[in-house]
């Protein structure tokens, strides 16, 4: 089954600290949206992108659009503060399609092999998302103190894409509407909805780049990737 996938690209960047949107910043001579962009647009099974962008930035995205000959973006929608705010100002542009993929604009390496594993597993639970399993011992700490170490084997570190079933997003968009909560993922707003999502095993590649130093493992990254 195809799928449409709603791209957040509205925030500021404020951690790269390159005084612009990170997304304008070029890897390859090639801004980074137009590498995360370009995954889906050679991938047959993704039918439409939304991608949801700051209103002072329309016109530099769709000028990158028509530079880099990018044909799938069906609608550049308007942002909100915060990214949650942004996806679902994507989500309520859609038609009532039966897969939605939400994929960070910032996560340029995400692979097609992936991508096609979570939508065969969100086909059939309605909801899915891509994840790895933590490398590191994570600490609980207070005020400076351990108070204890977080059994690694039942830790994953969320990533996107994250897939649904699009009727099971907008439930739990609504419930977190009407009880003020924002979250840092979708995934966060189905569990409120006491529903299972399902985990897909990603890989490391797949980093959101977010502090300047993500830059340099950015290019080692691309060298792997023959990109
Ligand atoms: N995003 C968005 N709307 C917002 C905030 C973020 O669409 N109000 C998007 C970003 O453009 C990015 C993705 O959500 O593609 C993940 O967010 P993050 O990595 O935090 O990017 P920024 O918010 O731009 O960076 P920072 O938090 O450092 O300012
Ligand atoms: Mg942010």
């Amino acid at each position: 089954m195809n799928y449409q996938v709603i791209i957040p690209a509205a925030g500021q960047g404020k951690r790269m600290k390159a005084g612009k949107n990170k997304l304008f910043i070029e890897l390859n001579r090639k801004p980074i949206i137009i590498h995360t962009l370009e995954v889906f647009e050679v991938d047959p099974r993704c039918e439409g992108i939304t991608l949801v962008v700051h209103q002072n930035e329309m016109e530099e995205f769709t000028h990158l659009l028509k530079s880099y000959h990018i044909t799938k973006v069906k609608s550049l929608t308007i942002g909100g503060k915060e990214r949650h705010h942004s996806v679902f100002n994507g989500l309520i542009h859609l038609q009532n399609e039966e897969i939605v993929l939400v994929h960070d604009g910032a996560r340029p390496f995400i692979k097609q092999e992936i991508i096609h594993r979570l939508v065969d597993c969100a086909m059939k639970s309605g909801a899915a998302i891509v994840a790895v399993p933590v490398k590191d011992t994570i600490k609980k700490v207070k005020e400076g103190q351990i108070e204890g170490t977080i059994d690694r084997s039942s830790l994953w570190a969320a990533q996107t894409p994250q897939a649904f079933n699009v009727s099971i997003l907008l439930d739990a968009y609504k419930k977190a509407n009407d009880e003020q909560y924002i979250g840092t993922d979708e995934a966060s707003l189905v569990e409120r909805l006491s529903l299972a999502v399902e985990i897909v095993e990603g890989d490391y590649d797949n980093i959101k780049l977010t502090t300047p130093e993500d830059l340099f493992f950015a290019e080692a990254i691309m060298k792997k990737q023959n990109k």
